[in-house]
């Protein structure tokens, strides 16, 4: 064979290989007979414009959720990956809780032997994730967190500190994403890690850098992303990464020594921390692995710290972002809740405790909204880990079949929601709220895996937006965008360059 058939006949070789790559996964709902939105891109799938960056996700989702019709159930491709998503409402019930034990993990495809942070309960399904949940969970509940609102309380007023700074200094004007981000990392590096950082002071924080780090999307991360969904084993073509090793080893580090100060001082904090002791004991030092072969190790449990760090930090601050922003466009619901501040903390002698934070009815209508409006998850996740007959249709799942439910475009839903771009709190009112469409909500997801930190959440937002609003009037201005901008490529809906006024009130 001559020498230019031979290079002609390997480029057919390497393009017919290349479009049976990027190609031969997109008959898989057709086999099972589920419809697509519409045709599919090679290798891109339905997310092309997402990929490229043109386009944030959730508008790829929304535009999904809107050719899916009155369908219940439609297929797309993520890049290679299939991916049921979901529209009917009795069926996500089913998935998220009713046939649970046929769904219970995310599917998230993180290689847990490169980053052992990975190994964590969010990532994890099936008995790993069941008995680490059940050994985290004491951590979560009322009487824990009564116990945490001190620890809380001593990162408000530090954050109060600093707003009082910039009011006097730089004329009130704030950027909140990144304030409250320096607050929620504050509360969670205390109750997760047992530390004082004062990320709110600290331009130089540690954890504030690694927290930044992880949730500020990077080309890098999205690559990852997307070999993920395209072919897993591409990821060993990637160089290695010496940012994560560092990462991991500050965590670790970070952990241990809050356990061995711990250990050695005799220290007793109801806190995170002290449930995962909890765990490392039950689990590493004294296994009580009577009736199962999973096994945990050190590095398991700082996985679990981390995770309350990655998980509990980003979204409270997106959503206190949201919140503050919503309450400069709408005064009256502002003064509405601060009336309703001053008014609870005169009844509790100004005690900021668990009873007036549980008075504040109004209050938590305007964060449900604010979670209804601006949900920091767009959509929730699951995997098929039990083979499953959808009811009422010929399709049955196999083993591994990835599910998205689109909750950011069932809580915009118009059919659910009227006027769904309007932020009104009175939705949720007590005697609204019975009429609303049952199983319509799911900011913190649903079923056995529920958001852990929801009620811890709640409170630490509460605290916020009492002593933010107690003392401070917040405004809009020329800087202020408005509609909200979204970051493109961060995991949680981020919204940026939020800025504000605060004025003090004189009380
Ligand atoms: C406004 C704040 C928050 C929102 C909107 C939120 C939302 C969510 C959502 C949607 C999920 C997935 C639920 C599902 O798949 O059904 C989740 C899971 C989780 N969240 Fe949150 N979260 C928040 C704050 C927190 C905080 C503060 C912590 C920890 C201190 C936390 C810890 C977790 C954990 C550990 C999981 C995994 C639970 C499991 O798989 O068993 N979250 N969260």
């Amino acid at each position: 064979m001559e020498c230019c058939d031979f290079n002609w006949l390997l480029l057919s070789i390497v393009v017919g290989a290349v479009f049976l790559f990027t190609t031969l996964y997109s008959s898989y709902w057709y086999k099972l007979g589920v419809r697509c939105p519409w045709v599919p891109k090679p290798l891109f799938g339905h997310f092309f414009e997402s990929i490229i960056g043109k386009k944030h996700v959730m508008a790829v989702w929304e535009l999904i959720y809107q050719k899916m019709g009155d369908q219940p159930f439609v297929g797309v491709y993520n890049m290679r990956t299939p991916q049921l998503v979901i529209k009917d409402i009795d069926l996500i019930n089913c998935i998220l809780v009713k046939d649970f034990n046929h769904f219970n993990s995310r599917g998230i495809n993180f290689d847990v032997r490169s980053n052992p942070l990975h190994n964590n309960i969010f990532v994890n399904g099936g008995e790993r994730w069941r008995i680490m949940r059940q050994k985290m969970s004491p951590g979560f509940t009322f009487n824990k967190l009564k116990y945490m609102i001190d620890q809380i309380k001593e990162c408000i007023d530090c954050l109060k500190l600093n707003i009082d700074k910039i009011v006097k200094e730089e004329s009130g004007e704030i950027e909140i994403r990144d304030m409250m981000s320096k607050y929620s990392t504050d509360v969670i590096g205390s109750c997760a890690f047992g530390l004082k950082l004062d990320a709110i002071n600290d331009p130089d924080s540690e954890f504030r850098k690694y927290g930044k780090a992880v949730v500020t999307p990077s080309i890098r991360n999205q690559i990852i992303s997307a070999i993920l969904l395209t072919q897993p084993l591409l990821l060993r073509l990637l160089p290695k990464n010496n940012r994560r090793q560092e990462t991991i080893s500050f965590f670790k580090n970070a952990f241990q020594q809050t356990i061995q100060y711990r250990e050695k001082n005799g220290i007793d904090r109801k806190d995170f921390v002290e449930q995962l002791m909890k765990a490392r004991e039950d689990l590493v030092l004294n296994p009580e692995s009577k009736n199962t072969d999973v096994t945990f190790s050190e590095m398991d449990i700082v996985a679990n710290a981390y995770i309350l760090f990655i998980a509990g930090f980003d979204t409270v601050s997106t959503t206190l972002t949201c919140a503050l922003y919503e309450l400069a466009l709408n005064s009256t619901i502002q003064n509405r809740v601060r009336e309703e501040i001053q008014c609870e903390k005169l009844k509790n002698a100004g005690q900021l405790n668990h009873e007036f934070l549980s008075n504040l009815t109004y209050m938590h209508m305007v964060i449900k909204e604010t979670l209804r409006k601006h949900p920091p998850l767009g959509i929730l996740e699951r995997v098929v880990t039990e083979p499953y007959k959808i009811p009422g249709s010929n399709v049955t799942l196999e083993n591994g079949t990835k599910i998205i439910i689109p909750i950011r475009s069932i809580q915009h839903d118009p059919k659910y929601y009227s006027n769904p771009d309007e932020f009104d709190p009175e939705r949720f009112s007590k005697e609204n709220e019975s009429n609303l469409y049952p199983n319509t909500y799911y900011p913190f997801g649903d079923g056995p895996r529920l958001c852990l930190g929801k009620r811890f959440a709640e409170l630490e937002m509460k605290i916020a937006l009492s002593e933010i609003l107690s003392n401070f009037e917040i405004l809009p201005y020329e800087k202020t965008q408005i509609p909200l901008q979204y970051i493109i490529g961060s995991f949680v809906n981020a919204p940026e360059n939020v800025w504000l006024i605060f004025k003090p009130i004189n009380t």
